[in-house]
C-alpha cells in the first residue's frame, strides 16, 4: 500500500481557528470542560464534520460521534478522537490536535475518494482534562463501564454546580445510549506533553500503553486563630501540615522512578492574612507505569498521612478518588502505527504515555493505540505549549494510514 499524506496545512488552519475560542493572552487556551465556551467549540467542530459528510450524534454524557459510512455498515466502526476541553490555562494542541486529526483524516479520504470496509468515527469525549469537574477521562470512562453514567452526572465543581445540569444547560445531554458501543480498531493522536521524542528528534511516537494514576482529596483540619496572639508552640496550623504533605509527595515520587507526584490544587481556609489557617484543602495526583510501584506510592502516602497526624496533631482525612491501574495497547493497533510511520518515513521509538487520555479507558472494550508527536521543549498544560505544522502533519498521516489498514479499502 502506498503511503498517503494528508492536508497539513487544512488541518493547521483549523487547529488555528478552534484555538481562537476561549484564546488567552500568552496564546493558550482556556475552554474548561462543559463552559459556553466548551459548547461553542462542540458547535464548531460539528459544523466542520458535517460539512464533510459525518453523521454527528451526541450521547448521554456529551461525547460527540462523527461517522463517515463504510461499505458495510454492520462492520464496527475503526474510530479516533480525543478532547476539546482544556486546562484552565492549556495549550492549543492538547486534545484538539486528536479531534481535528481525526477529521482531516476525513477529508482527505474525502478529496481522494477513498471508501473504506469499516464505517470511520471521530469521537469528542466528555471532559477529559478532569480540571473543572474529577475525575478525568469521564466521557470515555463512562462508555468504558468505569464509571456509572450516574455518579458522573452527579459529579459537581468547586461552586457546586452540577455536572449533569452543565450537560442540560450546553445542550448536549444527548440521546445516544452510552452503552454496546463498539469499535474494530481505535487510535488517538496526541502531542507527547513530555520531553522523550525532542531529546531522541523522533517524529513519532509508538505510545504502547499508559501509566496508571491515584488521584485523591486530602482535607487537613488544624484550629483557626490569630497570627499576632497566638505563641508558635500552642498553633495548630493546618497549612503547615500541608505543606509538610506536599514535601513528602515530592519524595515519595522521587523513591519510586519514574513516577510522579504533584499537588496543583489547594484551598486555604479562612484564607486570611492574619488568621492560622484551620482547614486546608488539596488534590493528590500520583501516577507509575507499573502497578507494583503505583501501589507502594499510596502504602508510603498512608503511612506519611498517619505519621503526620500524630506529629501535627491535625485532623487528616486522605480519599482516594481515582485509580486506575497502567493499560497495555494492543499489539495489533500498535504494530499499525509502527508500519505506518515506516510507510511514510518518519523516524519514531516505542514510548509509555505519562498523561491520562481516553485511548486508556476505550482500550477497555476495542483494540487500541496512540500516535504521538513531539511538542517544544516538552512542555504542555502550559499556554506556552507549542509544536509545529509538519510535527502535526507527520501524526496525522501516520493516523491516516493506521486507520485504512484497520478500515479496509
Ligand atoms: C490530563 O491531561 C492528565 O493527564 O492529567
Ligand atoms: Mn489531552
Ligand atoms: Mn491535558
Ligand atoms: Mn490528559
Amino acid at each position: 500500500m502506498k503511503a498517503l499524506k494528508v492536508n497539513g496545512d487544512r488541518l493547521w488552519d483549523s487547529l488555528m481557528e478552534m484555538a481562537k475560542i476561549g484564546a488567552t493572552e500568552k496564546g493558550g487556551c482556556r475552554r474548561l470542560a462543559l463552559t459556553d465556551l466548551d459548547k461553542q467549540g462542540r458547535e464548531l467542530y460539528i459544523k466542520w464534520a458535517t460539512e464533510a459528510g459525518c453523521t454527528v450524534k451526541v450521547d448521554q454524557i456529551g461525547n460527540i460521534m462523527a461517522t463517515r459510512p463504510g461499505e458495510d455498515p454492520d462492520l464496527a466502526p475503526v474510530g479516533t478522537g480525543s478532547h476539546l476541553d482544556t486546562q484552565p490555562s492549556g495549550g492549543k494542541f492538547d486534545g484538539v490536535f486528536g479531534v481535528l486529526s481525526g477529521l482531516e483524516v476525513v477529508r482527505r479520504m474525502n478529496d481522494l475518494g477513498i471508501k473504506t470496509r469499516h464505517p470511520i468515527e471521530i469521537s469528542v469525549w466528555t471532559n477529559e482534562e478532569g480540571s473543572r469537574f474529577a475525575p478525568a477521562m469521564m466521557g470515555s470512562g463512562v462508555v468504558s463501564g468505569r464509571f456509572t453514567l450516574q455518579e458522573i452526572l452527579d459529579k459537581t465543581d468547586v461552586d457546586g454546580i452540577r455536572l449533569g445540569d452543565e450537560l442540560e444547560r450546553i445542550g448536549f445531554a444527548g440521546d445516544t445510549p452510552v452503552t454496546g458501543r463498539n469499535y474494530h480498531a481505535f487510535f488517538e493522536t496526541h502531542i507527547e506533553q513530555g520531553p522523550y521524542l525532542e531529546a531522541e528528534n523522533k517524529q513519532i511516537g509508538v505510545v504502547t500503553g499508559g501509566q496508571g494514576q491515584r488521584w485523591y482529596d486530602v482535607v487537613i483540619s488544624g484550629r483557626e486563630s490569630h497570627a499576632g496572639t497566638t505563641p508558635m508552640h500552642l498553633r495548630k496550623d493546618a497549612l503547615i501540615a500541608a505543606s509538610q504533605l506536599v514535601l513528602k509527595v515530592e519524595e515519595i515520587a522521587k523513591a519510586h522512578k519514574p513516577g510522579c507526584g504533584t499537588v496543583g490544587f489547594m484551598q486555604v481556609s479562612p484564607n486570611s492574612r492574619n488568621t492560622i489557617p484551620g482547614q486546608i484543602s488539596f488534590s493528590i495526583d500520583l501516577r507509575h507505569p507499573e502497578d507494583d510501584q503505583l501501589t507502594a506510592m499510596d502504602a508510603d502516602l498512608q503511612a506519611a498521612v498517619e505519621e503526620l497526624a500524630v506529629s501535627s496533631g491535625s485532623d487528616i482525612n486522605l480519599k482516594q478518588i481515582w485509580y486506575y491501574a497502567p493499560i497495555p495497547f494492543a499489539s495489533e493497533c500498535i504494530s499499525a502505527v509502527r508500519s505506518s510511520a515506516e510507510a511514510l518515513g518518519y523516524s519514531h521509538m516505542d514510548i509509555i504515555a505519562g498523561a491520562g487520555h481516553d485511548a486508556c479507558y476505550v482500550s477497555d472494550f476495542a483494540p487500541t493505540s496512540m500516535i504521538f508527536t513531539p511538542c517544544l521543549d516538552g512542555i504542555s498544560h502550559n499556554e506556552i505549549e507549542s509544536t509545529t505544522k509538519e510535527e502535526c502533519e507527520a501524526g496525522c498521516s501516520v493516523l491516516l494510514n493506521a486507520m485504512l489498514v484497520m478500515a479496509g479499502e
